[in-house]
Parts: structure tokens; C-alpha cells; sequence
């Protein structure tokens, strides 16, 4: 358990702060929320109050025994402060202390992590852009908005990310450290494939596998974190998209690779992190197949996938990092890491993400621990986490290898 403080200051977007407040008490935490005045404008104390089982006030001049304005910010193991508002993120740039959360701020020796939601133009405005700049340079998470729909008819930058995007983020945060969510993949073009392949027998019946999409998801989630522009490829995936992420949903093998030659064109990183199937079947019957009443069934004919990663690979232009993934055993002739090392070599991608999966580990699950092995021979074990917390290890090892960006 930790002890969070929610920072809610006054925008419309604040109505999705008590569906955070749920999520990390459902967690396990202790969470303490403070609103900005303007914050109780859009959604009642009592609503905080009963969702966190704690009192909540907005100035210094309640429970002054207790130095609230000093003991909340010391003893948070994190701050999040969602919707963080234009003139939030000023004043606590300015380094104000003219309320209890601007003060909670300058006393936090924790993590802290903004969730800006404004209006395109005030996000996109000098004034706050310098004050993002100002609190990311301190060492913040400033997280870049979702973009979509706005308060009014119109649409852009400047959304609240969901909920629960928000609270894998700041588990993130909690255990790895604000580091993990630097904003050093700004500029970046980054296109991941997730999820499983389904490859068609008949119009109702499929070939496919057991991959959740869950891992590629929660890259996506924490590239989008660092500044990068994502796309996600996904393969039968019914999660929503995470914040700032561009979905283009896939079905077949064939699919998967027109999508990833498409997208991976202009992108720095390429991840392909999706369960592709190796083989297909070598007909798609028009109509649904009958079981034949009298003897055994049919076998079915099958013909091999052509191998995505292999091809982006070769397709890669200079400067294009080309992530595989591996899901191994060992077996009586050689351990999972030496399986890995051939697979990267016959491969020949940049970085091989190994997933140990004796026993049936891994599919479906929310956490997991990998092995990133690099073609020049340096290894970096990721150790068990939330997929989120992998993915942002995975990042670790991915950012530092990317060429200097031109425009970040
Ligand atoms: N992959 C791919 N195209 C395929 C099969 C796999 O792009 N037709 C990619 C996967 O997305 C993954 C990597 O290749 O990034 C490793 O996949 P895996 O199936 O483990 O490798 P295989 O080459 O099929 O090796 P194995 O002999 O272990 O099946």
C-alpha cells in the first residue's frame, strides 16, 4: 500500500478524477485528496471524501495542528495531480503555494506527476508549453494530453487520459521511479504490433493463439508517456486504445504485415511484438465446412506465413531501431537464452525481447518479467512487474540507442 495524494485542480475533466481515486484505492492505497477551490466548482468534497475514506480541504487554514500544508506533501510516497489545469501548471512552475495543493507540491519529496486536460490552444500556448518545459526539467512527469474530443464541439490536444491509463502510469511511476516516464522519446515515431493473429478456415472458424495484446498495449502506453507518436497495429485486440495511440486493428498474418510495411516506412522504432502465425490454412472455405457424418475429419493443408519481423529487417532504413519478440522453453538442447541468441541472429533485428514461458507463464497475465538481448551482444534482464513497469524497461534499453533525434 501507498500513500497517494490526488491533486484535483478546476477543469470540467476533474469528473474523471474520482474514477482515478477509485482505481487506486481498488489498488490497495491510501489516498488523500486535494482539490484546488475552483476543482469543488465540478465535483463535491463529499464525493472525495466518502471515494477515499479521507477529509478534504483545500486551504491551510483547516487542521492547522496538524501542518497539513507540510505533512501532506512529506509523507506522499507519490502526487498526482489530475486534470492539472493551465494555471495549475503555472503556479506550480512559479513555484505558488497560494492553496493546499500548490503548497502539498513544493513540500513533496516523491514522484510527482501532472495529467495536463485544457483547451487545445491554452496547451499549445508559449506560456504553458515553458511551464511544462520548467516542471519536466525538475524532474515531473508532465503527461502529454490525450487528443479527441474537447469539452465543447470541437476537438484536439488537450484531453484527460483515461482513468485507468493514468493509474497504470502512476503504478509505474510508484515502483520504478518518476525517471521511467522522462520525456525522452519526444520526436519519436514508434509502431508496435500487438495481440494474436487469427488465420481464417472457414467464414466462423479460425487458427490463432493466446495473446492478450496486454504487453504491446502497455509499450504503446508508455512510449505515448515518454512523447513518442505511436501507432499500434493490433491483431484481434478489444482494448481500448490507450491515450494518444493511433489503433489500426488487424485480423490475418497478411494484414498484420501490409499495416507494419505501411507504418514502419517513416517510424524510428519498429516493435513486433504480436503473436504471429506461422502458418495459415492453405484454402479460406467460402461457405462454413460440414463435418462429414461417416469417417474422420479432413486434414487441413497449411502454408507458411511469410515472417514480418525478417522483413522489416531487411526493409529497415538507417537509423530504424527493429525490436523482435521471443517467446521460448529450453528443451534438452539448449536453454532459453541460447534458443534467444539464435533467434536474434536469424533474425537479425536490433533488440530481442525473451519471454520465458515454461509452464504456460505469460499469456493473459498482468505481469511479466523478459531478458532484452541486443545484436551487439549486451543483455538487460527486466525483472517480474506489471507489463507496464516491462514496457518501460524495455523503453530504458530502446531510447538510449536511438540516433539523435532532429527535432525533439
Ligand atoms: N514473427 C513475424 N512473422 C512470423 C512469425 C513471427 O514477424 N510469421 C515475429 C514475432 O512477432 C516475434 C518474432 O518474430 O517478434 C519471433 O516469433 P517466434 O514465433 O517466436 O519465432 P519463429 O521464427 O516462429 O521461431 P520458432 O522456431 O521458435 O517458432
Amino acid at each position: 500500500m501507498s500513500r497517494i495524494v490526488l491533486g484535483v485542480s478546476g477543469g470540467v475533466a476533474a469528473y474523471k478524477a474520482a474514477l482515478l481515486l477509485r482505481a487506486f484505492t481498488e489498488a490497495g492505497h491510501d489516498v488523500r485528496v486535494v482539490p484546488t477551490p475552483g476543482a469543488l466548482h465540478f465535483v463535491g468534497a463529499a464525493t472525495f471524501e466518502a471515494l477515499s475514506g479521507n477529509p478534504v480541504t483545500t486551504d491551510v487554514w483547516s487542521d492547522v495542528p496538524e501542518v497539513a500544508h507540510v505533512r501532506i506533501g512529506q509523507t506522499a510516497d507519490l502526487v498526482v495531480v489530475a486534470p492539472a489545469t493551465a494555471d495549475l501548471l503555472a503556479r506550480a512552475a512559479a513555484g505558488r503555494a497560494d492553496d493546499l495543493l500548490t503548497a502539498t507540491l513544493l513540500t513533496a519529496h516523491c514522484p510527482v506527476v501532472f495529467v495536463p486536460a485544457m483547451h487545445t490552444e491554452m496547451w499549445l500556448h508559449p506560456a504553458t508549453q515553458d511551464n511544462v518545459a520548467t516542471l519536466r526539467r525538475r524532474g515531473a512527469v508532465v503527461l502529454p494530453p490525450a487528443v479527441g474530443r474537447l469539452t465543447g464541439p470541437d476537438s484536439g490536444p488537450g484531453r484527460l487520459p483515461e482513468p485507468a491509463d493514468i493509474a497504470a502510469l502512476a503504478d509505474v511511476v510508484l515502483t520504478s521511479g518518476a525517471a521511467v516516464l522522462a520525456h525522452d522519446l519526444a520526436g519519436r515515431r514508434v509502431v508496435i504490433s500487438a495481440g494474436g493473429t487469427r488465420e481464417p478456415l472457414d467464414p466462423v472458424r479460425y487458427l490463432g493463439n493466446r495473446s492478450s495484446g496486454k504487453q504491446g498495449w502497455a509499450l504503446a502506453r508508455v512510449a505515448a508517456a515518454r512523447g513518442a507518436e505511436v501507432v499500434l497495429v493490433a491483431a484481434n485486440v478489444e482494448l481500448p486504445a490507450p491515450f494518444g495511440v493511433r489503433v489500426v486493428p488487424v485480423g490475418t498474418a497478411e494484414e498484420l504485415r501490409s499495416a507494419m510495411h505501411a507504418e514502419a516506412a517513416d517510424a524510428d522504432v519498429v516493435v513486433m511484438s504480436a503473436a504471429v502465425a506461422d502458418f495459415r490454412p492453405a484454402s479460406v472455405a467460402g461457405a462454413k465446412m460440414k463435418k462429414d457424418s461417416a469417417g474422420e475429419p479432413d486434414s487441413v493443408p497449411l502454408v507458411r506465413n511469410p515472417d514480418i519481423l525478417a522483413e522489416l529487417v531487411t526493409k529497415r532504413r538507417p537509423g530504424q531501431l527493429v525490436v523482435g519478440f521471443a517467446a521460448e522453453t529450453g528443451d534438452d538442447d539448449a536453454d532459453v537464452l541460447t534458443h534467444a541468441r539464435a533467434k536474434l541472429a536469424r533474425k537479425g533485428c536490433d533488440l530481442l525481447v525473451v519471454n520465458d514461458v515454461s509452464g504456460g507463464q505469460v499469456f493473459g497475465r498482468a505481469d511479466n518479467a523478459v531478458a532484452v538481448l541486443a545484436a551487439d551482444g549486451a543483455s538487460t534482464e527486466i525483472g517480474l512487474g506489471t507489463k507496464d513497469t516491462v514496457a518501460a524497461g524495455i523503453w530504458d534499453v530502446v531510447a538510449p540507442r536511438l540516433e539523435p533525434a532532429t527535432q525533439a
